[in-house]
């Protein structure tokens, strides 16, 4: 297994799903669970600052995230919402609502159920996320934090955002970015942080092909 975590425009996604197909391993996108959960809240109204009624609609949400590196699909009710819980809208409300203990407890146990399973069918898993290393599989044996500049981060997901048809300027991207992060790395419940024998990697200055050879041989000795 490995556990990669890490803010956002680190090019965590795309590595993480690489590293998987490379490794024929499974994958699971911790954050599309805490987006998933955050459009059902949107969806039935819900104030996101409202930790309880958060906490009610997170428990009845009916919903499902792949596990392949290919395309992994995330459903709501039934029906696929893999592009909308990447839209403006859950990205402004998914750091409150990841910050709701109860959602976290709900979510952590959820995804450790996924990566037993999916060790159990496929033998391999890279988990990415905010607190894999730290909270969600502490005995990983391969852990890693990826960072980057924040420019280089908001430029990084402001080419993401406009290659999916939604415009954002770099400035609007480091607004969101930067946002994101402080609550991650603020709030009480299992904050965004490195384990600490996490292997760092700034990935600033790489392409994604030299982030995956790097990963890839940390993998080959511990994953
Ligand atoms: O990775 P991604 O940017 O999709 O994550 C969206 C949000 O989900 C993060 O900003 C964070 O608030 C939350 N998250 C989390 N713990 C994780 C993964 C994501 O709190 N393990």
């Amino acid at each position: 297994m490995v556990a990669l975590d890490g803010p956002s425009g680190t090019g965590k996604t795309t590595v993480a799903r690489k590293l998987a197909e490379r490794l024929s391993a499974g994958y699971l996108d911790t954050g599309a669970m805490y987006r998933v959960v955050t459009l059902a809240v949107l969806r039935a109204g819900v104030d996101p600052a409202d930790a309880d009624a958060v906490a009610a609609t997170a428990r009845d949400a009916v919903f499902t995230v792949g596990t392949t590196p290919v395309r992994p699909a995330v459903t709501l009710a039934g029906a696929d919402v893999s592009a909308e819980i990447r839209g403006p809208e859950v990205n402004h409300a998914v750091s409150p609502v990841s910050a709701v203990p109860a959602v976290r407890e709900l979510l952590v146990a959820r995804q450790r159920r996924i990566i037993d399973e999916v060790l159990a069918e496929v033998g391999g898993i890279v988990v990415e996320g905010r607190d894999i290393g730290t909270v969600v599989a502490p005995d990983s044996p391969l852990k890693v934090y990826l960072t980057a500049s924040p420019e280089i981060r908001a430029a990084r997901r402001s080419a993401q955002d406009n290659a999916a048809g939604r415009r954002s300027t770099q400035a609007d991207a480091l607004a969101s970015v930067d946002r994101r992060d402080r609550l991650d790395s603020s709030r009480a419940a299992s904050p965004l942080r490195a384990a600490p024998d996490a292997v760092h990697l700034d990935t600033s200055e790489l392409e994604i092909d030299q982030v995956l050879v790097a990963l890839s041989e940390l993998a080959s000795r511990r994953g």
